[in-house]
């Protein structure tokens, strides 16, 4: 199989705006909203119908490829060989249920466990971000460069609340150091957040999903992601993630000795 990024990226682009006009539109429609795991983690139509639409772009374009879904209409997926597409239709879907803005439509490409493409679109600020090592990114056309170093002090990083509210594995002492610390509640903008430069880093506990777009489009900008134990992401399970500009995993892991 020839592998074409930059083709990958452009019928990411396509999919993922058709995907947002979607919801968009259909914003004014009634939505079905369930709970999965808990009363926090929200599942509504529209995430299904959009990963279902994802689906089958990647089954007739890249038949392939193994689809690995947030929603479940992929394959089962528990090793990463060959091509693997990671859907996530509607990131944050409390937020896009509760607020209706501050949510993500996102796609990770993966190689035998290497990024190729990744594409994040904020629905509402109509905000893509896409691209990958060997394509370089761009945010809505236009090329983005690499993340200067910056001293922790001077930079934002993007938490979850609750490891922020109970100083899980230091990161309430790590956000002293810092800033400030900004909670959006979608991985996806969060993770555009730093690949605009708008944050210094992102740290949450993440699903495969959350982590496949943002990380495989940082790769290519001097944004490195860690586990706790200073691995890759397994893209395997969820586990907390330490993204950033390498100053910030620097200074979390000196915290956790
Ligand atoms: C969630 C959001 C949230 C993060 C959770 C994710 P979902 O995604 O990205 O910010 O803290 O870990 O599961 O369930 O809305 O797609
Ligand atoms: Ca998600
Ligand atoms: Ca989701």
């Amino acid at each position: 199989m020839k592998l074409e990024p930059l083709k990958i990226q452009h019928d990411l682009v396509a999919w993922l705006t058709v995907a947002g006009d979607k919801i968009r539109q259909s914003l004014t429609e009634e939505l079905q909203v369930n709970t999965k795991s808990g009363r926090n983690d929200l599942v509504t139509n529209r995430d299904k119908e959009i990963e279902r639409f994802y689906v089958n772009q990647i089954r007739t374009y890249y038949p392939e490829a193994r689809i690995y879904g947030e929603e479940g209409f992929g394959d089962e997926i528990n090793d990463l060989s060959g091509l693997i597409f990671f859907v996530d239709p509607i990131d944050g879907t409390m937020n896009f249920v509760k607020q209706k803005e501050n949510f993500a439509t996102m796609i990770g490409v993966y190689l035998d466990g290497e990024p190729i493409v990744g594409g994040i679109l904020d629905v509402m600020a109509q905000r893509l971000v896409v691209g990958g090592p060997q394509t370089g990114v761009m945010l809505n056309g236009r090329p983005l460069s690499k993340r200067p170093s910056l001293d922790i002090k001077d930079g934002l990083i993007g938490v979850n609340s609750r490891m922020l509210s109970e100083n899980i594995n230091q990161v309430t002492d790590l956000i002293r150091l810092s800033s400030g610390a900004r909670i959006t509640g979608s991985a996806g903008v969060e993770f555009s957040q730093v690949i605009m430069g708008k944050q210094i880093g992102y740290i949450s506990n993440l699903s495969p999903w959350d982590v496949a777009a943002g990380w495989a489009i940082a790769s290519a900008l001097n944004i490195e992601a860690h586990t706790i134990a200073g691995q890759r992401p397994s893209l395997l399970k969820r586990e907390i993630i330490i993204a950033g500009i390498p100053t910030v995993w620097q200074n979390f892991a000196k915290l956790q000795s």
